[in-house]
């Protein structure tokens, strides 16, 4: 084997080992940042767990538009438990539902006959008020002071202690 030759040999075997352990260097030093990239996937159920569909502790028709009112109420909903107390109403579709002073639950349209303003349920006068013009209506309903000349229209309100539920027919 010539010199020349021979160098020819070695600088190959050299360029060769020096090009395996650039590969294999190449491998291992590469930092592989892949295991970081699964981070985020614990905002996949945010909305996976229902309950959009809640009850609202009312069944049946509070809307004049949609027939007569017939409902019935949840007393221990969060929306209704308010009638529970003594003095207090609330608005339900087109009824203000209220408990007396007395205990008593009474159930009448909400619009004033006047201009059809929304009363507001006076416990301390037992009465419902229109802001708008002053009508009073009494608990029935019935026209205490006008301008209005008609009453509310009144519904009655039964209480079902057993079930905590008010009907409003
Ligand atoms: S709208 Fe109620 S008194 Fe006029």
């Amino acid at each position: 084997m010539e010199r020349k030759e021979f160098l020819s040999l070695v600088g190959i075997s050299v360029g060769a080992v020096i090009l395996q352990q650039c590969l294999s260097g190449c491998k291992s030093d590469g930092g592989d940042p892949s295991p970081n990239s699964g981070g985020n996937n614990g905002n996949s159920n945010g909305n996976s767990g229902g309950g959009s569909n809640t009850t609202t502790g009312l069944t049946g028709n509070a809307s004049l538009a949609s027939g007569k009112i017939d409902f019935t109420l949840d007393l221990t909903s969060t929306t209704y438990k308010d009638l529970k107390t003594e003095g207090k109403a609330l608005i339900v579709g087109d009824v203000i539902v209220a408990k007396t002073k007395d205990g008593a639950y009474i159930a009448v349209a909400k619009k004033c006959t006047h201009q059809g303003t929304t009363v507001d349920f006076e416990s301390n006068n037992n009465r419902f008020n229109c802001s708008n013009h002053g009508s009073n209506f009494d608990l029935n309903g019935q026209v205490i002071n006008g301008p209005a000349t008609s009453p509310l229209t009144q519904y009655n309100a039964a209480f079902d202690a057993t079930k905590n539920t008010l009907k409003v027919s």
